[in-house]
């Protein structure tokens, strides 16, 4: 038996957990109907069979027709959930995991115009900044219907096998009843603490009373709001204190601060950047007031930190969720003594963003995540080994090496630069994306374990490329930036890379002109306004930097709205010409009519990548397939079967951004879904 404090079992009641490490709850957003179907079963199992002891499926399942499904929650109000749960939970158990299920209403943290069109409900009219809807003042009848509500939907999760039911309270309807900043209801519901706990402490007696005392029942609840006139740490201990003494629930899955805002959230849950484990002292503090089981996760993403928050009995039960995500087989590599092999969680949140735009969640290096049905985590073996040679060693082309040496093959990479990493070692220049670069570290010791070739500072040419006698060529070599947007003097500006490269210095009075809509602005806008630099960032779309999305803004705009940094949406940059050591940008608008001269004396363009793609072209005509990808065997998952010149001796393919302008995952997931059938 390991002395691994992560490794020890737990006995939570009457459950044994086999070990310290769970996935907390977390909408992924696959269901289908609202409903846990296939997909959703191959995710959730995935982690079983990784090792982790519990986990929380869904998060947020939706207790309440009034709870409409915001990021595609499951419906737990439907009776149909049942059977689809019982699929889920039985595959769990045979996995050796126990699963949980998280519930919720979300009150006023949704909008009336999803599911089922009702009014959203809350405490007060207040609306949440995130979610916008303004709530309909929740109704006695209202409290009566959705206490119900919760019981009977934990009575379809205990019919369809879970182990036990969380309630999701924090930023949720049960914490809007508890905060002073949310309920402005009268008596019995609002007021003292007593009456603003009542709702909880009903809903809970309305569970127990319904699934007895054999079913795990926890709270996930906000313990210090962080927002004057908020529930403090006092109140939060108090309540912490009163849920423990209650009898009604097993654990305490602490959090700390608030999330009606993509500010508060992002310091609930914090991205790249951010300091690992902000919360886990404060965790620890509630668990030391009332020694009773506590659960806790914000980001934990790495096992040694975990280790630590069990070992220094801070927390029963750590949380690894997004690191869960990466790597859903963290508990094996552990027991295995592989932790380096553990696909790291760079905290891009990638995934959490994607869910608040209405998309499903991604891992940005992990393609497999959430596709277990279609791509493997685990690579298999290839039947007759062949030659691979790839051109380019930024996340395409190493993950192209990684799963082509997992594969068995003999792999051999050249890169024109002397390091790994290509635009992920330009965007980790900056401090707040450093951990970027383990993507590309990661991918580098894999590599060497399978014996993997690099040619560094080796620019290929299609003769370097044929001596190899490859079987296989794959062309990864990225794209460089496109700045030649403007009907005139291109000439005269530099690329958002010029500025993060350090290649260009910042100038004073810069114009950033971002269509592209991603990191490298932002990221070039606050170089330059360090560096003293007065900068406006101007875009024809209807807002900036669409990309980034929630959650990652939040960092930049701490830091950019500091730095006074200026933003004008809906105007397009046409033209530039220079006036003396000035630079006069001539600006219109989609929206017509528009025709203005505005003087900097930088301007820096933000508008993609165009594709490096001349080797591939050179490549070409001696290549088998001509370079054709049959897509309907790419999406299938079989072989490449293209066969248009009889004289070609290789397959040539095209992956990343030496196709089109994209993203990290997605040059990640050419890159699997291609090679993983080679
Ligand atoms: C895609 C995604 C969806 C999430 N949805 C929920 C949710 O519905 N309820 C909840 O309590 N937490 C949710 N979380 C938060 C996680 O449970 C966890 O607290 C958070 O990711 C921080 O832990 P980590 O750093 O280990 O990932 C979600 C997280 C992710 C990544
Ligand atoms: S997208 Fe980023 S934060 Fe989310 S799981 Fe992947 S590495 Fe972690």
């Amino acid at each position: 038996m390991s002395n691994d404090p992560l490794l020890q079992p737990y006995q939570l009641k009457h459950l044994t957990l086999r070990n310290r490490i769970i996935v907390t709850a977390h909408e992924p957003a696959y269901p289908q109907d609202g409903l846990p179907k296939e997909r959703y079963r191959a995710y959730t199992v995935e982690r079983a069979k990784g090792g982790v002891a519990m986990t929380m499926t869904a998060g947020s399942a939706a207790v309440s027709k009034d709870s409409p499904p915001v990021f595609n929650n499951l419906l737990a109000y439907k009776d149909e959930i049942v059977p689809w749960i019982r699929e889920m939970t039985d595959a769990v158990h045979e996995e050796g995991a126990a699963i949980m299920i998280q519930l919720t209403h979300l009150g006023r943290r949704t909008r009336w115009d999803k599911g089922e069109w009702l009014p959203v409900v809350a405490p007060s009219h207040h609306r949440e900044a995130s979610h916008r809807a303004f709530p309909k003042k929740i109704e006695d009848w209202d409290i009566e219907r959705i206490i119900k509500d919760f019981a009977d939907a934990a009575e379809r999760m205990k019919a369809g096998g879970m182990d036990g039911v969380e309630l999701e309270a924090y930023g949720h309807l049960i914490d809007q009843f508890a905060s002073p900043l949310t309920n402005e209801l009268d008596g019995p519901y609002g007021g003292s603490l007593d009456n603003r706990m009542r709702f909880c402490f009903d809903v809970l007696k309305a569970i127990r009373a319904r699934v007895g005392d054999d079913f795990i029942l926890g709270v996930r609840y906000t313990a210090d709001e962080c927002l004057p006139g908020g529930t403090g740490k006092e109140e939060g201990l108090e309540i912490s204190k009163r849920l423990k003494q209650s009898g009604l629930i097993d654990y305490l899955n602490v959090i700390r601060g608030h999330i009606d805002t993509d500010a508060g959230l992002t310091d609930v849950i914090p991205i790249q950047g951010m300091a690992n484990s902000p919360h886990l002292d404060f965790a620890g503090e509630i668990r030391g007031a009332t020694n009773f089981p506590t659960f806790h996760a914000a980001k934990i993403p790495d096992v040694a930190t975990a280790r630590h928050a069990i070992a220094s009995g801070k927390v029963d039960m750590v949380g690894m969720t997004r690191a869960h995500m990466t790597d859903p087989h963290i508990v094996r590599k552990i027991i295995e003594k592989r932790e380096e092999d553990i696909r790291p969680c760079v905290g891009a949140n990638y995934c959490l963003d994607r869910i608040y735009q209405g998309g499903a969640a991604y891992c940005i290096h992990n393609a497999a995540t959430g596709r277990e049905l279609t791509m493997p985590h685990s690579i298999a073996k290839a039947d007759r080994r062949k030659k691979v040679v790839i051109i380019g060693a930024g996340p395409a082309g190493l993950e192209a090496a990684r799963v082509a040496g997992e594969r068995g093959h003999e792999v051999v990479v050249f890169e024109a630069a002397n390091d790994p990493g290509g635009q992920i070692r330009l965007t980790a220049q900056s401090e707040r994306r450093r951990e970027m670069i383990s993507i590309i570290d990661w991918r580098m010791i894999q590599c060497e374990k399978l014996g993997v070739t690099f040619h560094f500072n080796s620019w290929a040419e299609a003769d370097t490329v044929q001596a190899e006698n490859p079987d296989v060529v794959i062309i990864a070599t990225g794209g460089l930036p496109h700045t030649e947007v403007l009907s005139k003097g291109n000439e005269l500006v530099v690329s958002a890379w010029d500025i993060i490269s350090g290649d260009v210095k910042p100038g004073t009075n810069v114009l950033i002109f971002d269509d592209a809509g991603d990191h490298a602005g932002l990221q070039a806008a606050e170089f330059i306004a360090k560096a003293g630099g007065k900068v406006e960032i101007m875009t024809p779309d209807r807002s900036f930097a669409p990309e980034v999305m929630a959650m990652n803004l939040v960092p930049y705009m701490r830091s950019l709205q500091k730095l006074d940094v200026t933003f004008t949406v809906t105007y397009r940059l046409e033209a530039v010409e220079k006036s003396g050591n000035e630079l006069v940008a001539h600006v219109g608008s989609d929206y017509g009519g528009i025709a203005k001269q505005r003087t900097f004396d930088q301007i820096v363009i933000n508008h993609g990548t165009i594709p490096l793609d001349d080797l591939y072209f050179e490549l070409k005509p001696a290549s088998s397939n001509l370079g054709e990808v049959l897509h309907d065997q790419l999406i299938a998952g079989r072989p490449q079967t293209a066969w248009r010149n009889a004289d070609g001796k290789f397959q040539l393919f095209r992956i990343g951004d030496a196709v089109a302008a994209r993203n990290t995952h997605a040059a990640i997931y050419d890159a699997l879904r291609l090679v993983k059938d080679i």
